[in-house]
C-alpha cells in the first residue's frame, strides 16, 4: 500500500550550483509550459505491463502515485550566498533568454547558510557559512534547516539530494562503523566526518530520504545505512550517471553481449565549470577517479573472461579547462579486439552539456525517493543504480554497473509497486 502523494514535496538541495539550479529552473519552465522534461524517465517514459500480446504501455506516472510537477518546491543550502537566479546565470548553463521569464522565481530561492569546511573542498571559498563549536551543533542546524524550511513551503514531505562540490577522497574510518561511533564522532569533531555527511544524517534523522549526486562516501557508511534502516528512510548514491560514463554503460555490455575483446580503454575529459575546477584538486579529483574506474571491471568481468579483458588498461582523465565551461567534451579510446585476435579501434567523441545531462536525474531521484518513502521501503535503493555511476549496495552485495540491467531492474521494481508482474522477456511474457 503507497501513502498518497498529497500536499507539496520540498526539494532540498545541498549544493545550488550548475546542476541544482538548472535543475530548479527546468521543472518551472517545464511547469509553465515553455520546455520539454527529456530525460526523465518520471516525465516520459511507458512501461508494459502484462505479456506483450496485451499491448498496455501507459505512462510510469500514470501507474504510479508519483508527485506531482505542479507540487514541488526547492530550498537548499550553498557558501555562496547568490540566490538561484544569479547562481545559474553564473553557473551559464542556461541562456539568458531562457532564464529572464523565470528570474522572479528564482530570485525568490536563497540558499541557506552551509555546514563547510575547506579542508574537505580546498578550492572553494564561500561566506555562507554555519559557525558551531562542533559538528553535533552543525547537524541540529541543519535539522532545523529542513523542519524550517518544510515549515516556510508548507511541505507535507521532503527530500535531500547532495548536489555539493566533490569532496576529497576518504576511507570509511572507525567513527563510520557504528551509530553509536558516529554520534560520538560528531561530538568529538572526528576529522573522518565530512560536511556531505552532517547533511545526510540531518536528513535520515529527520526521516527524510537522502541522495548523493557526487562520488564523496557521504551516507555511504555502515553507520548511516543502519539508521537510514532503523529510522525507515530511503537511501540512494553516489555519483550521477551522465556524460562519459554513461556511454561507457552503454557500450561496455554491448562489447562483452558479442565476446570482443578489450585491450585498454583511454578516457579523457575537459570541463571547465566550478565542478572541473573542484576536481583539478587532486584528493577530490581522486574521489571521482575511483567511482569512474570501477565500471569496466565490474561489466566485462575479467576473472570469468581472462582471454578478453584481463589485459583490460584503462584510464581516466579529467582536465579542468575554463573556456568551455559546462559544455564538456569527452574523447574515448577503445581498443577491441576481434575473430581471430585482429585489432580494431573505436574513437568517441561526446561534446556534452553535464549539467543538462544530470537535472533530469535529480527530477526522478526526488520523484521516486519520496514514492519510495510512501511506499514504506527503507534503507539502501538498489533499484536506482540506473542513475548512479558508482552504486551504493548493501554489503556483501555486488553493484551492477551495466545500464539495461540497471534499467530492468528499475522498470521491475516500479510494476512491483504498482500490483504488476515482473517482465521477463521470455516468449511473449
Ligand atoms: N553535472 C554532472 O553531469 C555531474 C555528474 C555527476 C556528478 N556531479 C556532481 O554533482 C555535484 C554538483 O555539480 P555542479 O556542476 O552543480 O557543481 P557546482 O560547483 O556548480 O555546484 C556545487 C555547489 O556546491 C556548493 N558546496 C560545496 N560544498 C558545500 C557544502 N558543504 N554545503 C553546501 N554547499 C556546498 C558549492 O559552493 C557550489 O556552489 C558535484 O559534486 C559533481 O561532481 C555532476
Amino acid at each position: 500500500m503507497i501513502d498518497p502523494a498529497t500536499g507539496k514535496l520540498l526539494v532540498l538541495t545541498p549544493g545550488m550550483g550548475a546542476v541544482a539550479t538548472t535543475f530548479i529552473a527546468g521543472v518551472e519552465a517545464v511547469r509553465r509550459g515553455h520546455a520539454r522534461p527529456i530525460g526523465s524517465l518520471t516525465q516520459l517514459q511507458g512501461i508494459r505491463l502484462g505479456p506483450r500480446s496485451d499491448n498496455r504501455s501507459p505512462l510510469i506516472r500514470d501507474v504510479l502515485p508519483l508527485s506531482d510537477l505542479q507540487d514541488l518546491v526547492f530550498d537548499g543550502w550553498d557558501i555562496y550566498p547568490d540566490d538561484a537566479l544569479q547562481a545559474a546565470t553564473r553557473a551559464a548553463v542556461l541562456s539568458r533568454e531562457d532564464l529572464q521569464p523565470l528570474s522572479e522565481f528564482l530570485e525568490g530561492i536563497h540558499p541557506m547558510s552551509a555546514a563547510f569546511d575547506k579542508r574537505y573542498v580546498k578550492r572553494l571559498n564561500g561566506s555562507n557559512v554555519k559557525i558551531a563549536a562542533n559538528k553535533r551543533e552543525l547537524a541540529e542546524a541543519l535539522r532545523d534547516d529542513i523542519r524550517n524550511s518544510k515549515e516556510r513551503h508548507k511541505a507535507s514531505r521532503a527530500v535531500v539530494i547532495w548536489c555539493g562540490s566533490t569532496e576529497i577522497y576518504l576511507e570509511p574510518a572507525a567513527c563510520h562503523q557504528t551509530i553509536s561511533a558516529f554520534e560520538k564522532g560528531l561530538l568529538e569533531n572526528d576529522e573522518a566526518i565530512a560536511p556531505s555527511q552532517l547533511y545526510a544524517y540531518a536528513a535520515i534523522m529527520e526521516d527524510i530520504p537522502y541522495a548523493n549526486g557526487a562520488p564523496n562516501l557521504s551516507a555511504d557508511i555502515p553507520a548511516l545505512e543502519e539508521l537510514s534502516s532503523k529510522r525507515n528512510v530511503p537511501l540512494a548514491g553516489k555519483d550521477f550517471k551522465t556524460g562519459q560514463t554513461l556511454m561507457k554503460t552503454v557500450l561496455a555490455p554491448g562489447f562483452k553481449a558479442r565476446m570482443l575483446g578489450i585491450d585498454g580503454w583511454f578516457s579523457t575529459n575537459i570541463l571547465g565549470n566550478r565542478d572541473g575546477e573542484v576536481l583539478d584538486e587532486p584528493d577530490s579529483f581522486r574521489a571521482k577517479e575511483v567511482t569512474k574506474s570501477n565500471v569496466l571491471h565490474s561489466i566485462l568481468q575479467p576473472d570469468l573472461y581472462p582471454d578478453l579483458y584481463a589485459q583490460l588498461y584503462h584510464k581516466v582523465r579529467i582536465n579542468y579547462y575554463p573556456p568551455r565551461g559546462d559544455a564538456k567534451e569527452s574523447w574515448d579510446n577503445i581498443d577491441i579486439r576481434g575473430w581471430l585476435d585482429y585489432p580494431m579501434q573505436i574513437k568517441v567523441d561526446l561534446l556534452c552539456r553535464d549539467s543538462i545531462l544530470a537535472a533530469p536525474i535529480v527530477l526522478d531521484l526526488a520523484l521516486f525517493l519520496d514514492l519510495a518513502a510512501r511506499a514504506q521501503l527503507s534503507g539502501i535503493q538498489e533499484w536506482l543504480s540506473f542513475y548512479f555511476k558508482s552504486p551504493h549496495v548493501a554489503a556483501g552485495h555486488v553493484a551492477e554497473h551495466d545500464l539495461f540491467i540497471q534499467h530492468i531492474r528499475l522498470k521491475n521494481t516500479l510494476r512491483m509497486l504498482a500490483g504488476e508482474e515482473p517482465v521477463t522477456h521470455l516468449a511473449e511474457s
